[in-house]
């Protein structure tokens, strides 16, 4: 006990010598969000880099803190990641937790702390910690306490932003068994998706397919759970029918990583509503209920990102007092789902005649019909659970860029995966993840 007093009392010291704490916890206005991640900005100038994505309906810069040693550029092999929260601007707990864990980070990689270190040196880390800022604006200055449940939640127009991307769900559906189902927008395109897009929507959809994201976490609030795809449900039933994806033990490992280093979230009887019970804290979207249109599953779908939806707790918008609470409940969980950007297999795929970047290709796993394509610079990451896998390179496929996606003929995106005759595999063994240097290499010469 006396030895506690004695650390608790030194780290005290350590902060204040530092002059200035390290969690400045509390609920943040737009200004303020702005004032904190440029003081982030400053105090990491070569770990860090702050940029816009677009604007809100009113204005407001959507604005993204980058983390890691080579801000603003993209290294060969090294993976990029994303956190996204606010999106419903009243679901206030993930922006607050991802303020401070970009200044903890921060501080910690001066401090020489090995392991936020190792992260920020082999990955692009990406904040957005309001995607919807004029929702936020909104529930915050709600002038008397309760605020109500849904105050702030749709952007300035009143659109539920997660409701407002291109509905891919709908078009995988469609797709016959054993067919590629990824890299869909354009299908969505050809299909004529009329649906206006938000401001807010259209800049994230661009962000998504413009950085090579392999892993992502969606932060709202209102329940305790891991949420993971498919979001929505194929036979239109708007709650308990769970609709697999072709990565569902990925997806299954994936969202318990948080919810297992989540202070509570895995234990019995923590989600919100009495009726409810997610076992592990984690479920299927569409086992819980049905959600068309949403952020979670576009990543998926449209491009090489892995996204899972987290709800942080059943008060959407806590009293300020509560928040250092939360701050030590998701700490490890945020820092060790963040490492498992390094799981699973990846490499490089050089054309063997040529030795030039391959492009082209699209990294196939056996039995699984999502596809993960080549970047320009002939890398995949290919996120998968500890297992035995076989893993090929197709060509079938001519597109490269997610960018270049938009105008293909949509006949030509599609593999049948069960026709092994076109891909050779090579037998894989993914270990246990335990962060980066994890991820097997295999490269391929095609
Ligand atoms: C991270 O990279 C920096 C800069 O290259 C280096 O000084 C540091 O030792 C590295 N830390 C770890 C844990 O790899
Ligand atoms: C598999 O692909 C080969 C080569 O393109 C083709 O000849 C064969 O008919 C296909 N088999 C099936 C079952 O689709
Ligand atoms: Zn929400």
């Amino acid at each position: 006990m006396g030895r506690g007093i004695i650390v608790l009392c030194l780290s005290l010291f350590v902060e204040l010598a530092m002059g200035q704490s390290y969690l400045d916890m509390r609920h943040h206005s737009y200004r303020e969000m702005k004032e904190y991640l440029q003081l982030v900005n400053n105090i990491c100038p070569e770990q860090s880099r702050l940029y816009s994505i677009g604007k809100s309906v009113q204005g407001r810069d959507l604005l993204v803190l980058e983390l890691g040693t080579s801000p603003g550029q993209d290294q060969l092999l090294k993976p990029n990641f994303k956190y996204v929260a606010n999106m419903h601007g009243n679901e206030v707990v993930g922006k607050e937790l991802l303020l401070w864990l970009a200044h903890y980070m921060c501080q910690e990689y001066r401090n020489g702390n090995e392991e936020i270190q190792l992260l920020m040196n082999t990955t692009r880390i990406h904040f957005l910690p309001s995607m919807n800022p004029d929702g936020y604006e909104a529930a915050l200055n709600y002038p008397r306490e309760p605020k109500p449940y849904t105050y702030g939640r749709a952007n300035a127009n009143g659109q539920d932003l997660n409701r407002n991307f291109p509905d891919l769900d709908a078009t995988a559906c469609q797709i016959p068994n054993g067919q590629r189902t990824d890299h869909l927008s354009v299908l969505t395109k050809r299909a004529g998706d009329n649906e206006e897009r938000q401001p807010e929507t259209e800049a994230v959809m661009n962000w998504i397919l413009r950085h090579k994201f392999v892993l992502s976490a969606n932060l709202h609030g209102g329940d305790l759970v891991a949420n993971y795809p498919y979001d929505a449900s194929c036979n239109g039933q708007e709650m308990g029918h769970y609709q697999k994806s072709p990565d569902d033990s990925t997806f299954r490992y994936l969202a318990s990583s948080y919810s297992t280093a989540h202070a509570r979230m895995s234990k019995k009887g923590q989600a919100c509503d009495a009726g409810e019970k997610f076992k592990n804290g984690i479920t299927n979207g569409a086992d819980w209920y049905s959600v068309p249109g949403g952020m979670q599953d576009f990543n998926y779908l449209a491009s090489n990102c892995f996204e899972i939806t987290l709800e942080l707790g059943c008060d959407k918008f806590p009293k300020e007092e509560t928040l250092p609470q939360y701050w030590q409940e998701n700490k490890n969980a945020l820092l060790n789902f963040m490492s498992k950007v390094h799981c699973g297999i990846h490499g490089l795929v050089i054309d063997a005649q040529t030795g030039a970047p391959a492009s082209g290709a699209v990294v196939v796993v056996k039995g699984n019909s999502h596809g993960i394509t080549v970047t320009k610079n002939g890398e995949y990451f290919r996120l998968l659970a500890p297992g035995d896998y076989e893993i090929g390179v197709s060509l079938d496929s001519n597109f490269a860029d997610d960018q270049e996606l938009v105008d293909k003929n949509i006949q030509e995106t599609f593999w049948d995966s069960a026709n092994s005759t076109k891909c050779k595999f090579f037998s894989v063994t993914v270990p246990e993840c335990k962060g980066p240097g994890y991820a097997v290499r295999k490269d391929f010469k095609i």
